[in-house]
């Protein structure tokens, strides 16, 4: 049987234009537009789904064209959603592509607002069948905070990714995960908010993997934590709790080699593959889930879009060899 992921979190219809360069105040650009689903929660659904888990969606989603657009690809891709219906539209986000396959984004959360831990209560079930429960930012902190608190107590792993990075995961939030997964934005916003510590996000890849760790240690005391870096790969540091039988207490892992065309949903193929990864092998080395969820993300970089980029399991394997 295929092991169980919960994905708790957004969905957005995403419009995407590419341009030669990101927009400048006073500017108009005209760039190449189209259309796609999207958000942090449903591209990592999908992306765990992809990886080979029998995964489940837990959102909020407005009763209009692009409730049915969700329902729809997660009926296509056998993601079984568990949505709450509302009045507000569904979440929308505006994005940019440059040339160098950079992004940005702004988001109109919608439906993603009225996510509730009320209804996330409902499901205890669906976290008592989980190996792995994966949330993000983008929904109500306290529907977040319902969702790790059911999943700890149902004995599943639980993974955040504090993204985006002007969301504020409390310090409550924060001990509810096994596993943060910041990119190095998300890492100093998290880190200068709760440990009072400041490190410049665009210096951090060049901090020395001491340093690097013991920062990590102060964030999160008690989890592990994966800062990815892009095209740099990720920094993992864990708590002698967490060791388990990996490599060792903090090391670097490599990206895959790429030619990257558009990086949006990078982070979510990561992190939907790790949880996946995690969940169908719970006893192999962390270093080895590191190394999968890397070559998952770095070929959806090479595919447009969001969710629709996410490769399948065999796409991986067939690309970069075994894992
Ligand atoms: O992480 C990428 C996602 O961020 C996009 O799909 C967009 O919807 C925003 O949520
Ligand atoms: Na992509």
């Amino acid at each position: 049987r295929r092991p169980n992921v919960v994905v708790v979190g957004s969905f957005n219809v995403d419009h995407v234009w590419t341009v030669a360069s990101l927009p400048r105040p006073g500017e108009t650009l005209s760039g190449h537009y189209h259309t796609g689903p999207g958000g942090k929660g449903f591209n990592q659904a999908t992306a765990a789904a992809r990886a080979g888990a029998n995964t489940r969606f837990i959102c909020a989603l407005g009763k209009d064209l692009g409730g049915q657009l969700a329902r729809a690809l997660a009926a296509a891709d056998d993601i079984h959603l568990h949505d709450l219906s509302c009045e507000a539209p569904t979440g929308t986000a505006g994005i940019y592509v440059d040339s160098d396959g950079r992004n940005s984004i702004v988001i109109g959360p919608g439906a993603n607002a009225e996510l509730s831990a009320d209804f996330v209560g409902q499901h205890d079930d669906v976290f008592s069948a989980a190996a792995t429960v994966l949330a993000q930012l983008e929904s109500p902190v306290q529907a977040v905070e319902a969702a790790l608190a059911q999943s700890r107590r149902a004995g599943a792993l639980t993974l955040l990714n504090p993204a985006p990075a002007d969301a504020v995961a409390p310090a409550s939030l924060l001990a509810l995960a096994d596993v943060i997964t910041p990119n190095e934005t998300e890492f100093c916003a998290q880190l200068e908010r709760h440990v009072g510590e400041r490190i410049d996000a665009d210096a951090l890849p060049r901090q020395d993997d001491a340093t690097l760790h013991a920062a990590c240690r102060r964030l999160l005391p008690h989890g592990s934590v994966v800062i990815t870096l892009g095209a740099a790969g990720c920094f993992v540091s864990h708590a002698p709790e967490m060791l388990r039988n990996d490599a060792g207490p903090y090391y670097r892992v490599l990206a895959a080699t790429v030619n990257a065309i558009d990086t949006t949903g990078a982070g979510d193929a990561f992190n939907g593959a790790l949880a996946a990864s995690l969940a169908a092998r719970p006893d192999a080395a962390f270093s080895e889930h590191m190394r999968y969820a890397v070559h998952y993300a770095g070929l959806s970089t090479e595919r447009a879009g969001a969710a629709t980029s996410m490769p399948r399991d065999a796409e991986v394997r067939e690309r970069f060899g075994a894992f």
